[in-house]
């Protein structure tokens, strides 16, 4: 099967010959193309479980094996050496920088950290209850109007800097929000901070008194970041792919991800992993929503369970629970959620139901646990998430410029609607 060059199918009284693409790593891939124009026939795909929509060197998963690599490196490297901001620059470019270039990426993205003053009015726009993904979507499309004379994305280097300008204000973006919804002052991003600690700055700093920064708190949420900085094609990437396929601006890509990582079935699971725990409320509920999630009539799911890839286990979960007891430690915090989620996960990883559908915790169903002993609220977790995907998604986005075989991304269909029929007139319907 891994050397194979090309297969043949049959299909309308036709055979052709399709080409095979060997990856670097993993499964080779039928490239399906000339189909159409030589049977007549498309294919179907329902979800993309079995197709490969581009060529990609950014991350590598083996979800049987419960592999993830960044540019090569495996993430359990990256989370015990890296840090985030030099894994951003590791998914931008493709390799790890050198002393010099980490000083220069890390320069360019402190000084773009700050907002335009105008990002302040914009956000008073919003009702003082909005959802912070609501608000995160707007402000990161409304960035397209804010340099809309540097949108010649033919040029490196305007591309470069929309990318820079992204991940550095994506994170003061997300504060200004926050502190939208609760009403408190806007602060200024600090450029004596590195990357994590300047936004928890923004985040939580009141004028009446300064802020202890927590190493500990900090350190979580670099590793968070880490962790959750790319996943290949997933939901919110092939989103920001397919708007980019039409050469629509990286900001209004961006703002399509946001939407798509919203979704509890993508990002928003984090949020919905919380409110699950905290309604299963004690372990001796566990047993009861196990059962309810296994009943198809219930509608229900256990959140944070589950992933289109990995059918293993899920290598960032491995790396966040042993980070959740360590945080959980160090800060002193004992919750009782946590008990709720170990209970969880124990009772389901024995239950037939998840043993044979090879459901796993996934990356979120720890990942609320932390955001909530750091003192992130509820409302904020998919923004986290989105904060640190945002280095994911403009390193696609800056790969498909450069890809010479990049076309407009349009799908087929299977037409399920009336056959060809007349209008009547609506006095004879
Ligand atoms: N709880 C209970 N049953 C589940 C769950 C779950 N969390 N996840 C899947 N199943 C069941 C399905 O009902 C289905 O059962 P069946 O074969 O009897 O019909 C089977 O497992 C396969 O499920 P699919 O929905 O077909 O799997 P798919 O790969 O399409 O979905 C997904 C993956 C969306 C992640 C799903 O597992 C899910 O909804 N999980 C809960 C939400 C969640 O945690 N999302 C975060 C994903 S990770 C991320 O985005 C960072």
């Amino acid at each position: 099967m891994s050397d194979l060059k090309e297969v043949s199918l049959s299909a309308a009284d036709k055979t052709v010959v399709l080409p095979v693409h060997q990856p670097v790593l993993g499964q080779p891939c039928i490239d399906i193309g000339k189909l159409p124009k030589e049977t007549g026939c498309f294919t179907f795909d329902n979800g993309f479980t079995a197709t490969a929509s581009c060529k990609s060197a950014i991350t590598y998963i083996d979800g049987d094996e419960g592999v993830l690599m960044y540019r090569g490196y495996p993430i359990e490297q990256l989370a015990e050496k890296s840090s985030f901001l030099e894994v951003a620059y590791l998914l931008m470019n493709g390799d790890l920088p050198s002393k010099d270039e980490f000083a220069k990426f890390e320069h360019d993205v402190t000084k773009h950290s700050m907002l335009n003053e105008r990002f302040t009015q914009f956000v008073q726009g919003f009702r003082y209850d909005a959802h912070p993904m609501a608000m995160l979507m707007g402000m990161v499309g409304s960035m397209a109007s804010f340099y809309h004379n540097d949108h010649d994305y033919a040029d490196p280097e305007q591309r470069r800097l929309a990318a820079i300008r992204l991940i550095a204000k994506v994170p003061t973006i997300a504060a200004l929000c926050y502190r939208h919804r609760i009403g408190w002052p806007n602060v200024y991003p600090k450029n004596n901070l590195e990357y994590v600690s300047r936004f928890l700055h923004t985040m939580f700093e009141v004028p009446s008194e300064p802020l202890q920064l927590s190493p500990v708190a900090a350190k979580a949420l670099d590793l968070l970041f880490i962790l959750h900085a790319d996943h290949e094609q997933n939901a919110s990437t092939s989103t920001v792919r397919l708007v980019g396929s039409t050469g629509a601006n990286p900001y209004a890509c961006v703002s399509a991800g946001v939407a798509a990582l919203w979704g509890p079935a993508h990002g928003g699971a984090n949020e919905a992993v919380l409110k699950m725990l905290e309604e299963i409320g004690s372990t001796a509920n566990v047993q009861s929503a196990v059962d309810k999630a296994k009943d198809k009539n219930s509608g229900f799911r256990l959140m944070g369970f589950g992933h289109r890839v990995y059918k293993n286990f899920d290598p960032r979960a491995t790396i966040i629970r042993e980070m959740t007891y360590k945080v959980l430690n160090e800060l002193g915090i004992n919750d009782p959620l946590l008990d709720v989620a170990m209970k969880l996960e124990e009772a389901a990883l024995k239950d037939d139901y998840f043993v044979q559908r090879k459901l796993y915790p996934n990356v979120d169903f720890y990942s609320g646990i932390i955001y909530k002993a750091l003192g992130i609220p509820t409302e904020m977790f998919t923004v986290m998430f989105a904060i640190a995907r945002t280095a994911g998604w403009i390193s696609h986005w800056l790969e498909q410029q450069n890809d010479p075989d990049n076309k407009i991304g349009r799908p087929r269909q299977v037409y399920t609607g009336s056959a060809s029929r007349d209008y009547v007139a609506i006095d004879k319907r």
